[in-house]
């Protein structure tokens, strides 16, 4: 896609992969640039930073509630007539094995799967051929491999990959074109604050920064690039594709090896 005078929303814009993604999409010169988050102070602070000029449009959204999602898209239609790319990138981690409470796992599964849910619902509503969107689905390298030290963002984020790829199957003809985003460890508020913490956060945010890094303006230059092609699947850290094929090929040796990995981080002192 052209991604010039678009009309874009990106959810978890108040922080990290979100921000970077609405001041890389800024420099295309949006037509309207919908920022939605929770967090409302976050929000403000990215929109001010918005070069001049740009049509921003800062929203509180929970994603996880569908009623929210479909006024904020029927909102966009009325106002802009489109809407060419909703990037579902809210997310959230926990750092939680299987035993973490049926809570967390809900809540967890509300965000990081049912959020892009709603938004499929809500732009097929409005999607036909001729007037096409695309969605843009924030999984991670977790949702093509796993997290070590988080079980309910492991399982949520492979829903995730599952729902894109589904989408991009079935509802293609309709008018929907459909992104997947599998970055692997990127420095943002979620990676370094699980690190700040202590407990079982700090282990699976360690085992992500352990595998090196990227700012989030090298993600969303990848997105933006990826976007560029059409492309179905975004990996900012090429090398993910690789591990991909290695554990399809042979699942019993790479869950050796991920268990040797978890062990040597395990005995790792703490961040
Ligand atoms: N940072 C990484 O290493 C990494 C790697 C792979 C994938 N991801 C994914 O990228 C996305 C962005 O994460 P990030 O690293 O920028 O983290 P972040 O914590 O910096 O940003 C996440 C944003 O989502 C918002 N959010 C959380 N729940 C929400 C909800 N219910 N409704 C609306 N907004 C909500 C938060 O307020 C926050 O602003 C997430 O989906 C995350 O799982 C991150």
């Amino acid at each position: 896609m052209d991604l010039a005078e678009n009309v874009i929303v990106v959810t978890g814009a108040a922080s990290g992969i979100g921000a970077a993604m609405a001041q890389r999409f800024a420099d295309e010169a949006p037509e309207l640039l919908v920022l939605a988050d929770v967090n409302t102070d976050g929000l403000a602070a990215v929109a001010a930073s918005m070069p001049h000029g740009t049509q921003v449009w800062p929203v509180r959204l929970d994603v996880s509630g569908e009623a929210q999602v479909r006024t904020l898209v029927d909102d966009v239609f009325e106002r802009a007539g489109r809407l060419d790319l909703y990037c579902s990138n809210a997310g959230v981690a926990t750092g939680a094995g299987v035993d973490a409470d049926d809570s967390v796992w809900e809540r967890t599964w509300s965000v990081n799967v049912m959020g892009s849910v709603y938004a499929a619902r809500a732009l097929l509503a409005h999607a036909t051929p001729e007037r096409r969107s695309r969605l843009l689905v924030t999984a991670s390298a977790a949702g093509l491999l796993t997290n070590l030290g988080d079980a309910p963002y492991s399982v949520t984020k492979h829903g995730a990959v599952a729902l894109a790829e589904w989408l991009a199957i079935h509802h293609h003809d309709d008018g929907l074109d459909v992104s997947l985003l599998c970055p692997q460890g990127v420095r943002t508020p979620m990676v370094t604050d699980g690190l700040a913490a202590a407990g079982p956060g700090a282990v699976a945010a360690g085992v992500v920064e352990s595998l090196g890094l990227i700012e989030p303006a090298a993600c969303a230059d990848a997105v933006a690039e990826g976007l560029a092609d059409d492309r179905f699947l975004i990996l900012p850290h090429p090398e993910v594709a690789d591990y991909a094929a290695a554990r399809a090929r042979d699942p019993q040796r790479w869950i050796a090896g991920m268990r040797r990995l978890l062990a040597r981080l395990s005995a790792a002192p703490n961040p």
